[in-house]
């Protein structure tokens, strides 16, 4: 084997590998996009008392710092269909709202940016479930 031979092999093997993992990398573009979490009401009640929501919300229509949160999806909030910062309530919304949090007419609520995509579908799962 000559020295011309090792390196076309070599480079060869390199394309070979470079191909790959080019495809590899177009293979997982899709999933590396936040990927739309399917919520789960049951993780969700855990989730909105460990994150600290039920300290300032509760599940009733009852207002302690922030709004009762009971019918929220429903049209049942003090903004009708939508979020205090006007937004119309969506899960894309909701979720939006609560990482970024903001101030409306009843007083100013935190964003939480330590949730993972699925606890805020669980939160959002959750709150649809309170009527
Ligand atoms: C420090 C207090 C505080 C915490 C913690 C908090 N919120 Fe809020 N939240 C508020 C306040 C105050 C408002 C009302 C803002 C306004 O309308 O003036 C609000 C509004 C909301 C709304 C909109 C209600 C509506 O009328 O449209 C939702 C939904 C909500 N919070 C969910 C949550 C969730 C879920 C969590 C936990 C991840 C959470 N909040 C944590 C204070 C808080």
């Amino acid at each position: 084997m000559t020295t011309r031979t090792l390196v076309s092999l070599a480079l060869s093997a390199l394309i070979g590998i470079l191909a790959l993992a080019a495809c590899g990398a177009q293979a997982t573009t899709p999933a590396a996009a936040p990927a739309s979490a399917v919520g789960d009401a049951a993780r969700g009640e855990t989730v909105f008392t460990s994150a600290g929501c039920a300290g300032c919300h509760s599940v009733g229509s009852d207002q302690l710092v922030g709004p009762g949160l009971a019918g929220i999806v429903n049209g049942k909030g003090p903004y009708g269909d939508k979020l205090p910062n006007g937004e119309l309530i969506t899960d894309a919304s909701l979720i939006e709202w609560i990482k970024v949090g903001g101030v409306g007419k009843i007083g100013q609520m935190p964003g939480n940016n330590t949730l993972t995509d699925q606890e805020l579908a669980d939160i959002v799962a959750y709150l649809k479930t309170l009527e």
